[in-house]
């Protein structure tokens, strides 16, 4: 949705942008591309940073990158003057999930890590030493997963016997407890491991939380009428989002009355994009917006 992004941000010759998902550089690259604007690129994953030099050998003047967590915004800019917006496209890059060793995905082996930033506790931390009930928690509240139990249980009663080291182990583990042809139909759109691989990748990278504590920061980032885009993946995401703008609707003007959606062409070149959810809105802390905020959420 890089045209859509363009639109909300409306990125001009002297304008300053957060790209706060800096990822392999898409939506930056758009964006510089399209005017003369200067594009600060952040990402906690430490791979991000060669791609990142790659770009600023393009653009010297209107690019730089800093790797962090964009829930430490504050800290990373320091006392770089204000920005007038801010870019998220939440979750992983394909970078990350089509790379065995970062061991995000089950579609390929790899050690179980799914750490974006390369440090703390990884995947396999948590499924080879949390409680039975801690991971039931994890994989109810982040997966939406109404077998969260059983799945904790199974994983629990398979480390006895082996840890659990890689991703084909985990959701080897996983389609145990879904055996049953009534079951497999139901889960006949997604692999029956997909909701138990997403909340373990949300938990380690605390992505909720990370979410939550970036959109509070406006105020010590952005100008006024900053413009904002959020592209959210999966309705936890969303949701924090669309609490915050009702949270701050005075302060908000939201910029499209619906969400967007990719286009059918988008989903067909890129099938992971078909449940992302494209929200604009400009902000402005100072000023009391009224109405036009309801009809989108
Ligand atoms: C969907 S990708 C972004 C793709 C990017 N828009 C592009 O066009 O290539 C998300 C990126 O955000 C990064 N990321 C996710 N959560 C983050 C956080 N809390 N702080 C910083 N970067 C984060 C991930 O490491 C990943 O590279």
């Amino acid at each position: 949705m890089v045209t859509e992004v363009l639109s909300i941000l409306n990125p001009t010759s002297g304008k300053r942008i957060i790209d706060a998902t800096f990822g392999g550089g898409g939506h930056t690259t758009a964006i510089l591309e399209s005017s003369g604007c200067y594009v600060l690129g952040i990402d906690r994953d430490p791979d991000a940073i060669d791609r990142a030099a790659t770009l600023k050998a393009s653009y010297p003047n209107n690019f730089d990158f800093l790797a962090g967590e964009f829930s430490r915004l504050p800290d990373l800019i320091g006392t770089m003057e204000r920005f007038d917006g801010i870019l998220f496209d939440f979750g992983i890059s394909s970078f990350q999930v089509d790379d065995p060793d970062r061991g995000f995905s089950f579609s390929h082996d790899g050690k179980l890590d799914m750490r974006m930033s390369k440090r703390g506790l990884s995947a396999f931390d948590v499924i080879n030493s949390f409680e039975e009930k801690d991971l039931a928690e994890i994989i109810w509240k982040y997966g939406d997963e109404p077998k969260s139990r059983r799945i904790a249980a199974e994983i629990v009663r398979a480390r006895k016997i082996s840890q659990i080291t890689t991703t084909f182990d985990l959701h080897m583990v996983v389609r145990n407890i879904f055996n049953s042809d009534s079951v497999k139909k139901k889960y006949s759109k997604i692999d029956v491991a997909t909701k138990t691989f997403q909340a373990i990748r949300i938990f380690v990278n605390d992505e909720l939380l990370e979410i939550d504590t970036a959109l509070g920061q406006f105020p010590r980032l952005l100008k006024n009428d900053a413009r904002i885009a959020t592209i959210s993946f999966h309705a936890l995401e969303d949701r924090i989002v669309k609490n915050w703008i009702k949270s701050n609707s005075a302060s908000i003007k939201i910029i499209n009355k619906s969400v967007i959606k990719p286009s059918h062409e988008e989903i067909k070149k890129n099938p992971r994009s078909r449940s992302a959810v494209l929200r604009g809105f400009v902000y402005n802390e100072s000023k009391a917006y009224t109405g036009e905020v309801d009809d989108a959420l």
